[in-house]
């Protein structure tokens, strides 16, 4: 093909450009760009509707018709000839994540994947759009009224997941005998509540939980606690920055046995208790009386609740029940794994969530600044509110938000800059080609590589790579290219040589 007629597809600036550089270097050794020859118009029916759209490129690199499309494909939607002004700001409680914060998620995401690798956890995940009959529970929860809900176009009730527990007992039950047990997974996954804002708390955010399916012992609580103090370590955060408040659901339900209030009422007490801290303790007596329980059994609950010592709990409940037993269980196993100062009982934790049923617990920051850190516990009975059988079951959420929040007043935030190996750079405008061969060979060797893609000023292409933190400029000149050899600066010291491209690694 005639080098010159392919010129055609390029912009009259530059083909004046290549043609000037092609003739001035008659003698390079590798015709680098590689051009196609323009298309013959009779061949091509899709041309038509392409002139009308420039931005669409006309060839592809295979030679495929990219602008073209399928026959019979629906029409984009007319564009509207009125401009409408956007918000540019994300919805209320919601956030980009442009690079710099992006940098911070993953670095946050990947402490939270590696601590539970670590501990020999299999990642999974599950629709951000569930059934909206997955949330729904009797126990008059918060996050129930704070569901984003709707109906879906084939009439059916929908939500966004507001937390991953309820996924994954249902693919824990679709999984049924297929899966060996223990399960012990892992999830990161974004949630979304209608929440009112308040530090740490947002419309949307993600959450990381670990669950173990199938072990009925305490040691799964043990385990679980210990990968959340793992991953505070890894941080910096250490036992005087935060803590764990530890109880069991079993302490509330011996005294609610104790006054024969009905097992079916369990959850709804519970939920009551959890808002404790959030509500007059007038309200809660109201709310608890209406649930039937006379006044003395309310009064005996609250003081049982206010019990922050396991030798009080066990002098009240006797050593006999099932709560003081497991939670004395899990104090000494903290022992064992080495961090007993992390954590404290405190009965007053029931957390808000209906489906627990055993030990909870909940991660907070002792300066009292921010809202709960990270929650979990054991629920033995969730897949049978689904209709499975019931399989020993804990877990524990951890949302990005509070510690990003915590990091940060503890000074603890890295500093995470964009980070290339190698910024790559043709010094003539026809060498662009050369200087994506050594780009992509590079790359092969497992480099990270900023390809400069226009003609840029080496001053631009110095300022570039303080900003990408490159740690070497490899400039693809005509001279050393034409002996088969690029340009290396090493940014750090400065100092410069020439190398084949052979040998470049
Ligand atoms: P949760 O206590 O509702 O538990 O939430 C767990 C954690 O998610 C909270 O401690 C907090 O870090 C974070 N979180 C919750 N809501 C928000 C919000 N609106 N904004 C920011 N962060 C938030 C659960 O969700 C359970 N499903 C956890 C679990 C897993 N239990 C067993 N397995």
């Amino acid at each position: 093909m005639p080098v010159h007629a392919s010129l055609l597809i390029l912009k009259p600036s530059l083909a004046t450009t290549f043609l000037r550089s092609s003739l001035s270097s008659a003698l390079v050794p590798f015709p680098l760009i590689r051009l196609r020859p323009f298309p013959n118009p009779r061949n091509l029916s899709f041309l038509s509707s392409a002139a009308s759209s420039p931005t669409h490129s006309l060839v592809s690199s295979s030679g495929d018709n990219v602008g073209g499309g399928r026959s019979g494909a629906i029409s984009p939607p007319p564009i509207e000839d009125s401009v409408q002004k956007i918000d540019v700001n994300p919805p209320r409680g919601t956030r980009d994540f442009p690079p710099e914060d992006m940098r911070l998620r993953n670095w946050l995401f990947n402490h939270f994947r590696e601590v539970s690798r670590s501990f020999g956890f299999e990642e999974v995940d599950f629709p951000v759009l569930e059934s909206e009959a997955l949330f729904i529970r009797k126990a008059g929860e918060e996050i129930r009224d704070q569901l984003y809900c709707f109906e879906d176009r084939g009439n059916r009730r929908v939500a966004l997941r507001p937390e991953l527990t309820p996924s994954l007992a249902r693919l824990v039950i679709q999984k049924g005998k297929s899966v060996s047990l223990p399960l012990k997974w892992f999830a990161v996954g974004q949630c979304w509540r209608y929440e009112r804002m308040t530090r740490g708390r947002r419309r949307e955010h993600y959450q990381w939980n670990m669950d173990i399916i199938g072990v009925p012992e305490v040691m799964a609580e043990a385990e679980l606690i210990s990968s959340i103090v793992t991953f505070f370590k890894r941080v910096g955060i250490t036992a005087s920055d935060v803590g764990f408040k530890v109880s069991s659901r079993k302490v509330l339900q011996e005294v609610l046995r104790c006054y024969s209030i009905p097992e079916n009422l369990f959850g709804k007490v519970c939920v009551i208790i959890d808002k404790m801290e959030k509500i007059p303790i007038d309200e809660i007596t109201k709310e608890l009386k209406s649930l039937g329980m006379s006044e003395e059994a309310i009064k005996d609950l609250l003081q049982v609740l206010s019990i922050k010592s396991l030798t009080k709990l066990e002098e009240i409940l006797g050593a006999a029940g099932e709560a003081v037993a497991d939670l004395k269980q899990l104090f000494s196993l903290a022992e064992k794994f080495g961090y007993s100062e992390w954590i404290q009982f405190d009965a007053s934790v029931v957390r808000g969530l209906a489906y627990y049923t055993g030990i909870v617990f909940e991660g907070f920051d002792r300066e009292g600044k921010l809202r709960a850190i990270c929650g979990g516990g054991r629920y033995d009975h969730l897949l049978s509110t689904f209709g499975g059988d019931d399989v020993p079951a804990c877990g524990f959420g951890f949302g990005d938000a509070v510690i990003i929040e915590l990091l940060k007043e503890k000074g603890l935030l890295p500093e995470l800059s964009l980070q290339v190996e190698n910024i790559v750079c043709a010094l003539d405008h026809y060498l662009q080609g050369a200087a994506a061969a050594v780009a992509t060979r590079l790359r092969e060797k497992g480099q990270s590589v900023d390809l400069v893609l226009e003609s840029k000023p080496l001053k631009w292409v110095f300022k570039r790579a303080a900003r990408t933190n490159a740690q070497r400029l490899i400039l693809v000149g005509n001279s050393e290219w034409q002996r088969g050899m690029v340009s290396v600066k090493i940014l750090s010291s400065g100092e410069q040589y020439e190398i084949k491209l052979d040998e470049l690694e």
